[in-house]
């Protein structure tokens, strides 16, 4: 699948390896969490598994996602050979954080055991719950982040669910995407109408700037013929500062016959690319587009916290230096600091390169 990036897990990983091997206190960046926000069966759960570009979440028609997923991508580097059968390879494992120790290198278990964990606590019968189901997936290919797939803002109670259900589920999700460091994954499915979306009414009481609000638009391909997103896109019916990506998922059919996530990006990108409406702009439609500004915006959240982090470093530094003289030597090098320091130069640098001109990419949707 897309990922995250490689260019971001280099950089993230590089400066991680520095702090490390220096031994700094001052190592941990701390990314944003990706939260998906919007009505039930909008596609919230299939687009956070394209993202992740590993099939292993639970999808569906109905209230299939009913408790919160806290899923931790760790960056960990290949130790083993990977195997020719990409569903599971040895270098890329989940464990929840309810069955201590066991390692799932098979993702359709991962799968299997999400299901089997929220009947536990909910039942079969549509039940929903706030606790958490925690997660965290170790692949040398993804970026160390965490992502939130969230239940879906529903109305009329179904089954097992309480009479007050809108509002437990609102109050769940509030809890989640009101974090400042949380990026909202505001989806809609294009099939439905934009202003009625309690996904981005939502969205805009926790974020009335719209500075950590992306509009992504599911079933792009399941529009009535002759319409299509362009004002929307255009920000001409809700506009919103980092904009929308449309995007188009796997069906239930596709789901039903085990579609392979990259079968379904072919897929996607023919669809952008031979539509009447979208080819010319296809660069900015897509599962990969949408990653591309999760990187960016990634970019730009590690680049504000370097200051910080280097201002850190300088204190430590100053702090070993004194050591140093009350233990009756000279001023000394501080090699350690010197060296994050000077890192952390050089990443700014980069990080400069990598986001120069693709700035405006964050305010103007294309
Ligand atoms: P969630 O409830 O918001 O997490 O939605 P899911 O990801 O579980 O998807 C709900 C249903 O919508 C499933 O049957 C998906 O196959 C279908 N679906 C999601 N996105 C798309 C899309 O872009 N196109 C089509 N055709 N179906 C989609
Ligand atoms: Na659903
Ligand atoms: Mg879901």
């Amino acid at each position: 699948g897309p990922g995250l990036g490689v260019e971001i897990v280099q950089i993230v990983n590089r400066l991680q390896d520095v702090f490390s091997t220096v031994g700094t206190t001052a190592s941990a960046i701390d990314l944003p969490q990706i939260c998906v926000l919007g009505a039930q069966s909008s596609g919230k759960s299939s687009v956070l598994e394209n993202i992740v570009g590993r099939d292993f979440l639970p999808r569906g028609t109905g209230i299939v996602t009913r408790r919160p997923l806290v899923l931790q991508l760790i960056n960990r580097p290949a130790a083993n050979k990977p195997a020719a059968d990409s569903n599971n390879n040895p270098n890329e494992w989940g464990e929840f954080l309810h069955i201590p120790g066991q390692k799932f290198f098979d993702f359709n278990k991962i799968r299997e055991e999400i299901v089997k964990d929220t009947e536990a606590k909910t039942g079969k019968n549509a039940g929903i719950s706030p606790v958490p189901i925690n997660l965290r997936v170790f692949s040398p290919n993804v970026v160390t982040l965490t992502l939130v797939d969230l239940p879906g803002l529903t109305k009329v109670p179904v089954g097992d669910q309480p009479k007050d259900i809108e509002r437990q589920i609102r109050d769940m999700l509030v809890k989640y995407i009101s974090k400042p460091n949380a990026i909202i994954l505001a989806v809609t499915a294009a099939n439905t109408d934009l202003a009625n979306s309690d996904g981005l009414k939502l969205a805009r009481e926790v974020d009335p700037e719209g500075l950590r609000t992306i509009g992504v638009l599911t079933k792009i391909d399941l529009m009535d013929r002759g319409t299509n997103v362009i004002d929307i896109l255009a920000g001409r019916i809700i506009p919103l500062r980092l904009g929308y990506v449309p995007v188009v998922n796997r069906g239930q059919r596709d789901i039903d016959t085990n579609k392979a996530i990259s079968a379904a990006l072919e897929y996607e990108r023919q669809f952008f690319e031979t539509h009447d409406a979208y080819s010319s702009k296809a660069s900015y439609c897509g599962t990969p587009y949408l990653a591309k500004r999760l990187n960016l915006i990634l970019m730009h959240h590690i680049k504000s916290t370097l200051p910080d982090i280097k201002a850190k470093i300088e204190e430590q530094k100053k702090a070993h230096q004194a050591e140093l003289l009350q233990l009756g030597g000279g001023p000394g090098e501080d090699n350690a600091a010197n060296i994050v320091l000077s890192a952390i130069t050089f990443f700014d640098h980069e990080f400069r390169n990598a986001i120069d001109g693709t700035t405006n990419d964050l305010s103007v949707n294309e």
